[in-house]
Order: structure tokens, then sequence, then C-alpha cells
């Protein structure tokens, strides 16, 4: 049997980050991380499942939105996950698979989170399998971007470290329409990222700093739910930018250190905290890359991407917010 389906997965940003694997087969963090799904910021994926026997066969949207083959390292990476979830299905065949992302390509921005839940998720439909959501979390983490876990669900995801061999699964504390949260986020020009994401987990561990920052995060992680809970803004900037900044002071203190900041990134930081100085509920945080993340609230967005897109070191700004998680649509890539 051939089927075909298409997702719609969006992407997230973490408030409390993964960073540091404790188990790179399994794909098994060492602390739990907190995740808004973004709206915006999203990757479209077809897959076809196909009875007879070849090889897969990847494409990306190129310029114009043309299809094209995709580059080798992209292709590698997909065809693992294919493989990986040929043998979960216990099927054969081959699968042909296009992918494209609604955010521009080198602007920085992460896709594997967006990229690994859609392909997953689009797979699992084409193949008519009926997965409940908690397995769903762990075939998109087993991807090797654990961050894919928490696009799979909308609204403020948590993904739990879990003990043992299997780890958690990610869950929702709170749907999209709690808290209507903001995300300004400032495109940095000149941004190439020189370590993956990947090799960082692999480095965390041997900063000095590490084990530290394990202690102080399940007091981080109450407050950030807790502030989530209540939508107290006053309590979750403090938090979220303690985070962001632990996770680069994890990074640059790792052996080899890992610098992802620029200095456009020191400048969009301090007019966050100009702006939250003179009143607006804004706050700061960053992912394995330059780029800055302008958390606020929905009241204050406008006047918040107004003075972001107004400083001269800011490429481009995408403005985006929190959504309610991927979408199963009928129109087809190819
Ligand atoms: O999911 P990965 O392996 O791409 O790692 C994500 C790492 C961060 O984006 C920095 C943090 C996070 O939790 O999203």
């Amino acid at each position: 049997m051939s089927g075909k389906a298409t997702v719609i997965a969006p992407s997230n940003i973490a408030f409390i980050k993964y960073w540091g694997t404790r188990d790179e087969e399994r794909v098994l963090p060492f602390n739990p991380s907190l995740s808004m799904t973004l709206t915006n910021c999203f990757s479209i994926t077809t897959v076809e499942h196909l009875d007879d026997e070849g090889a897969d066969e990847v494409f990306q949207s190129g310029r114009g939105g043309v299809l094209e083959a995709a580059s080798a390292t992209f292709a590698a990476r997909v065809e693992e996950h294919l493989e990986r979830l040929r043998r979960w299905a216990g099927i054969g065949g081959r699968f042909r698979v296009a992918t494209e992302n609604s955010f521009p390509m080198g602007t920085g921005m992460a896709s594997s989170a967006s990229g690994f839940a859609a392909l997953t998720l689009a797979l699992v439909r084409a193949l008519d399998r009926e997965v409940d959501t908690a397995e769903l979390t762990v075939l998109a983490r087993r991807s090797g971007s654990g961050s894919a876990a928490r696009s799979v669900l909308g609204g403020y995801v948590i993904w739990p470290a879990g003990d043992g061999d299997e780890g958690g699964h990610a869950v929702a504390v709170a749907p999209a329409e709690h808290w209507d949260l903001r995300d300004v986020i400032a495109v940095l020009d000149g941004t190439p990222k020189l370590v993956s994401s990947r090799e960082g987990h692999r480095r965390a561990p041997s900063s000095p700093y590490f084990e530290r920052r394990l202690e102080l995060l399940p007091e981080r992680l109450d407050r950030v739910r807790a502030a989530i809970e209540r939508r107290s803004f006053v309590d979750l900037a403090p938090a979220v930018e303690e985070e962001a900044i632990d996770l680069h002071l994890i990074a640059m203190s790792s052996r080899p250190p890992i610098f992802y900041w620029q200095p456009a990134t020191l400048r969009v930081l301090a007019e966050v905290r100009r702006l939250r100085t003179s009143g607006l509920e804004v706050c700061a945080t960053m992912d394995a890359g330059a780029n800055v993340h302008a958390i606020c609230s929905a009241r204050d967005e406008p006047r918040v991407s107004e003075a972001i897109e107004g400083l001269p070191e800011v490429g481009s700004v995408i403005r985006d917010g929190v959504g309610a998680g991927p979408i199963t649509v009928q129109e087809h890539l190819f």
C-alpha cells in the first residue's frame, strides 16, 4: 500500500533550554526543557511511501519555491531518520520526501525542530498509523534533534529529562490560548553557525559550570512554569534571561569553547533591557546562534518590533507568537 501526507509543523523557542545529551543514540537530555511553540516559523513536509525497492528521495524547496534535490548533508540526516522510522513501522519500500521552510535558509534560524517534527508526523500519517501523541514526541526526538519532540505539540511544552534508558515524552503544560506571548526575532546578518547544536550538546559537560547549571535548573524551571501558569511577565522575564545567558556561558566555557554571539547580539540584548526598563513587557533569549528572540506581551509587540527593526545592526525581523502546533493539510508539495 502506498500513501501520501503533508504536515505543517512550527518551530519552537525554549525558555528552559536543552543543552547537553546524556545518551546520544537515544537522544536523552541531561535536563528538562520548556518551550513555546511558534506559528509563523514552520516547516511543511510531504512524505510519500512507495512499495517499490530503491533509494529514498529527498527534495528541498530552493529559490522561487522550486523543488530541487536536497544537499548531501541534509539528505543524509533525513535518510537516517527515514530508515529509523521504517524499522519502527516494520515495513519495506521507500520514501519520497519534500520539505520547505517558511523562514529563509541561512538566517541562522534552526529548522531542525520544525523539520523533523513535520517529517515524523507526515510519515506516520502517510502510513495511516494510529500513534498517540506521547509516542509521536519520542519518534520525533529520535531524529537527533531533541527539540523536535516539543514541536509535535502546541502552546507551552515541557520535555522532561526522564531517567534510565527511555527518557520522557513531551507534554503541553498550557495551550496557546492560555497566554498570547509573542516572539520578535532579530535576524542578524552574517551569522553562519560554525558549530552545530549536536556538537554543542557533546561538548557541554566539559564546561566547569555544567554541573552547577544542572543544580540551579529545577528551581528555574519551577519559576518559568509558575510564571506561565499565572501569566506573570515580571516573573517570567528574569528566569528566561538567566537561562539564555547560562546556555551561552556553558557554550563559551566548553572545551574547546563555542562562541555563538556576535557584536550585534549584545546590541539587541541592551535594547531589550532598555525597553524593559522603560516599562515594556519584553525579555530576551537566544538559541545556539547569534539571533535574539525578544519574547514580549501582545500589548507591547508593536513597540518592541519597531524598536528592534530600527537598530542598524539588525538585518531583518520575524514577528511570531505562540501557536497551536502541527496540522495536516491536503495540499501536497508534489
Ligand atoms: O534539538 P537540537 O539538538 O537542535 O538542540 C536544541 C538546542 C537549543 O535550541 C539551543 C535549545 C532548545 O532546547 O531548543
